[in-house]
């Protein structure tokens, strides 16, 4: 009788305990994540890059204030996928990062000083998330020229473009950037 008792204890146990996603089945979630996390940088890159040409990087920071999350927003509606960006110099008031993003932005500060290309900065995992499994992928947003006009060295920055900043985000630290540096990151979750 004991025995019994014991071994349906197991199976109960067994039963609760969800076993992972075989490797494979990440590796796919992590190619859907990739290919949603570069539309995202492309959408956002193009506009930047248009409305700098057209309206200067003074008038393009509302671009990234209203278009960058309502181009997240969109993307999370189709692919079921929570995205944001984030970083440990944030300048939205709402990008900082947890302790497994921070961890990744470390781990992608390391590998791009040890010469692996921008392309191949990202990682993904299943963690245990209040008793769901949730699928985590993060990818790094690194740097360029372009980007320097509003995340540069204050002395480089245009005067227009510090004014704007300082009145749209007061505690703003996303400053004092050089090209080729992990910015942040798109970090996505998904309950499983
Ligand atoms: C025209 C000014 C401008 C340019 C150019 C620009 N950014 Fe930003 N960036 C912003 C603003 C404004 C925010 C805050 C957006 C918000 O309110 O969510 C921001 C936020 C971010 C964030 C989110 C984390 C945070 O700090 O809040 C990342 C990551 C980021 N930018 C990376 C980049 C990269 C990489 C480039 C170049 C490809 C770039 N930015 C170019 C203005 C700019």
């Amino acid at each position: 009788m004991q025995g019994t008792l014991k071994i349906s204890f197991i199976a109960l146990f067994l039963a609760g305990c969800s076993t992972l996603p075989s490797t494979d089945r990440q590796a796919q979630m992590a190619d859907e994540a990739r290919a949603t996390a570069m539309g995202l940088m492309q959408t956002l890159g193009g506009e930047l890059k248009n409305h700098m040409a057209a309206d200067g990087p003074a008038n393009a920071i509302g671009v990234c204030k209203d278009l960058a999350p309502a181009i997240a927003k969109d993307a999370s509606q189709r692919t079921g996928m929570m995205i944001k960006r984030v970083s440990t110099k944030n300048r939205n008031p709402k990008g900082v990062p947890d302790a497994w993003e921070a961890a990744a932005i470390s781990d992608f500060e390391k590998r791009l000083a040890a010469g692996e290309k921008v392309e191949r900065l990202e990682t993904y995992t299943v963690v245990e998330d209040g008793g769901k499994q949730t699928f985590r992928y993060a990818k790094a947003l690194v740097t360029q020229a372009m980007c320097l006009e509003c995340h540069g060295a204050p002395e480089n920055m245009r005067d227009d473009v510090k004014a704007k900043l300082v009145q749209e985000y007061p505690n703003d630290k996303a400053v004092g950037y050089s090209a080729g540096q992990v910015r942040g990151i798109i970090t996505m979750r998904k309950p499983l």
